[in-house]
């Protein structure tokens, strides 16, 4: 999408869709004909919008509510712009005028405006054959009417165009489904990511390495699948590293989850190509670390496999060994992402020397039945580390929530004949009991789960800059979080 920036409202003849953004309670600024609109209909309420044909020789023009003015105005800017993409795409237009608010930070306020525009738009139309489709217009070109700080704005139009390229690239990964994509597809993307700058370097285990590291845990879950596992090291250490914290990202890399030998009723299995959404963030986040100004040292570790059932699959009652020599009672084959990320964390600490990492995981169906489809649960051994990313999270449209982190669901997860099961206490607390099965798997560092099973997905209705499908929660919010630390 092409963007650029006007000082002043362009002709009709210039623009297919004009369109304002208007505060709650403000007179709506289209003049000369707002008499002539029905205000009872629109009030500035955020997300309300009304849409008027032929006006003043304009073919649309459109008011989207931003709700009162206050706090967290950016992100009312970024929802209500993907709001109008989103219908303009729908309506086959492809040039957009949007008229941008006054502000106080012209930059951030870009920002926001080329994420929502980016965001709105997206669409994964790949599989699609027939003619219409094919045929419809995507949004070309936007432009931004702006009556101060120009320059400032087009820094930020240039980092939201930047930041929407990661988040596309996560959703595309997660709404493509395993016939399409696997293990080696993940490989190819992190490759090419390191290809595309010189801060950033590649390592692919294969099975036969990561047996050699004593990763029986992860390996437990491939087993089952004819794909092959790959454990994926992303490098991130920019030329002028300024922080002396190395941090990793771990994603949940589950290509496709039947549940293995407890395997999933088939309603449950249909979305199951979305479990590794957590580690397309990662990539999405690594696709755009070298362009954001980001100055730690990071690492992105995706262990990368399918979870299926097969005469060689893991056995409900088999015992595995985790990197870190504790053994594991595989009591329900389905609880596999704690297995992989188990000896993802432990190589973090152990083989990247991370201090912090933070995990996102489609873990639990639990999760989902705690918090619906919009929040993520965020547990942590650091409160000073999920305040800082809770803070940057806010400001992105990343919604998450602080879940405990309470270690006495331990006791329910203890065997009688090996150190831990991977499952205990029965439905109850899930999304909890999850995470304090991994924090067994972190030693020293400082950690934050993420469980995305949520908002990973949408099947609601588009809300802001999600539409439904894949919505790469995460990636907005990881780059604010490593921008700041
Ligand atoms: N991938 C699922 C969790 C999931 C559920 C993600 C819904 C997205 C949407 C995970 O591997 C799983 O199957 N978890 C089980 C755990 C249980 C066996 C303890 C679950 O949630 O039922
Ligand atoms: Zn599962
Ligand atoms: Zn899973």
């Amino acid at each position: 999408m092409k963007a650029s920036i006007l000082s002043a409202i362009p002709q009709a003849k210039q623009v297919e869709a004009l369109s304002y953004l208007v505060f709650q309670g403000d007179k709506l600024p289209h003049n000369p004909s707002a008499e002539l609109l029905n205000r009872s209909e629109f009030e500035g309420k955020e997300s309300q919008m009304l849409v008027v044909d032929n006006l003043d020789g304009y073919q649309h023009i459109a008011f989207v509510g931003l709700g009162k003015q206050k706090d967290g105005t950016n992100l009312k800017i970024q929802s209500a712009v993907a709001t109008i993409l989103r219908a303009a795409t729908t309506k086959n237009i492809s040039s957009v005028c949007v008229v941008v608010p006054k502000h106080m930070e012209m930059q951030n306020v870009g920002t926001s405006c080329m994420v929502g525009a980016e965001l709105g738009a997206y669409q994964f139309l790949k599989y699609k054959t027939d003619e219409k489709t094919k045929k419809q217009k995507k949004v070309e070109q936007i432009s931004f009417v702006v009556s101060k700080g120009a320059s400032e704005f087009k820094k930020g139009i240039d980092l939201g165009t930047v930041l929407a390229q990661g988040v596309a690239l996560a959703r595309d990964l997660v709404n493509d489904p395993a016939s399409h994509t696997n293990t080696q597809t993940l490989v190819d993307v992190a490759q090419s990511i390191a290809k595309s700058s010189s801060d950033i370097s590649v390592t692919v285990l294969d099975e036969a390495q990561c047996k050699k590291l004593g990763m029986g845990s992860y390996l437990s879950v491939a087993r089952g699948s004819v794909v092959p596992p790959k454990f994926i090291v992303l490098h991130y250490k920019p030329k002028a590293v300024q922080k002396a914290k190395k941090i990793a990202l771990v994603g949940k890399s589950i290509m496709f989850d039947s549940g293995g030998l407890s395997l999933k009723p088939s309603g449950s299995m249909e979305d199951m190509k979305i479990d590794m959404s957590g580690g397309a963030t990662v990539l999405g986040v690594f696709s755009i670390l070298a362009k954001v100004d980001a100055s730690s040292e990071v690492y992105g570790i995706l262990p990368a496999c399918e979870n299926m059932p097969s005469g060689h699959a893991t056995r409900p009652g088999d015992i595995v060994t985790a990197m870190n020599g504790k053994t594991i009672e595989v009591l329900n084959t389905d609880a596999e992402g704690r297995l992989t990320l188990a000896d993802a964390m432990v190589y973090a600490e152990k083989h990247c020397k991370a201090d912090v990492i933070i995990d996102l995981a489609t873990l639990t169906g639990a999760c989902v039945v705690a918090l619906g489809g919009d929040l993520a649960g965020l547990f942590s051994n650091d409160d000073k580390l999920s305040n800082s990313f809770e803070e940057a999270a806010k400001q992105t449209g990343d919604e998450v929530w602080k879940m405990p982190l309470h270690m006495s669901y331990l006791k329910k997860m203890k065997s009688d004949i090996a150190d831990l099961k991977n499952v205990g206490g029965g439905r109850d607390g899930g999304a909890i009991t999850a995470a304090v099965f991994l924090s067994e798997f972190v030693d020293k560092a400082k950690w934050i789960h993420i469980d995305i099973a949520g908002p990973a997905y949408r099947t609601d209705e588009p809300k802001g800059a999600l539409g439904k499908g894949a919505t790469g929660w995460g990636v907005l919010s990881l780059v604010a979080w490593l921008q700041q630390v």
